[in-house]
């Protein structure tokens, strides 16, 4: 029997998410890397200063899913930051979606991702982007299936290398 909650992340969960945000990114993407660009990446992505900022950020949301009382899940969302001449002020996005290995391919994903998506519509139905990796098909298999598409792409920074990151959007 699995317990499984997703619940937003306070103030309070800042180690829990710079813990949980280095190890799923290090597990879905660290061999891709050079260490030193990896940890440049993961120091500046979810070391204390930005993750501060980002939960007492009243536009932006976390969240953390928990498998019987274990961190498994985390997301982010909030205004777009991503670089298409059509994004405006009013566009949202998703910037974070990922779970520990043995937690993926259950539908956990899918939920942490609807409540996501939910809470950018909490208002009626968004502009909602998101990045994804090139050559991350899985994801982007998965967020077709929400009625994203691509529509652009740009150069992801980790450290100094660069990575084709498509951008996909849902119109709401
Ligand atoms: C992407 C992610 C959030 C999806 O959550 P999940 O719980 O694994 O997915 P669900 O069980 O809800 O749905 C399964 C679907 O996810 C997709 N998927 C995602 N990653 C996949 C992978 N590595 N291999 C196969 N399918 C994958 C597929 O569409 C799959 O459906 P299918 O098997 O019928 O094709 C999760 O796999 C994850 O955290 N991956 C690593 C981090 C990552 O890539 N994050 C996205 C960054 S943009």
């Amino acid at each position: 029997m699995q317990d499984v909650i997703i619940r937003r992340a306070v103030a309070g969960d800042l180690e829990t998410l710079a813990q949980l945000g280095r190890t799923t990114f290090s597990e879905t993407f660290g061999h891709l890397y050079p260490p030193q660009d990896l940890e440049v990446f993961l120091h500046a992505a979810y070391g204390a200063d930005y993750l501060r900022a980002a939960l007492a950020d009243p536009d932006r949301a976390a969240w953390l899913m928990e498998q019987n009382g274990v961190a498994v899940g985390h997301a982010l969302a909030g205004p777009c930051d991503l670089p298409h001449p059509e994004v405006g002020p009013r566009s949202v996005e998703l910037k974070r979606l990922y779970l520990r290995r043995t937690a993926q391919a259950q539908g956990l994903g899918a939920r942490l991702f609807e409540t996501v998506l939910a809470w950018l519509d909490r208002d009626g139905p968004q502009d909602v982007w998101l990045g994804v990796w090139s050559d991350n098909h899985g994801a982007q298999r998965f967020y077709r299936r929400y009625g994203f598409v691509p529509v652009g792409e740009y150069g992801f920074a980790v450290g100094q290398t660069i990575d084709r990151e498509f951008i996909f959007r849902r119109l709401g």
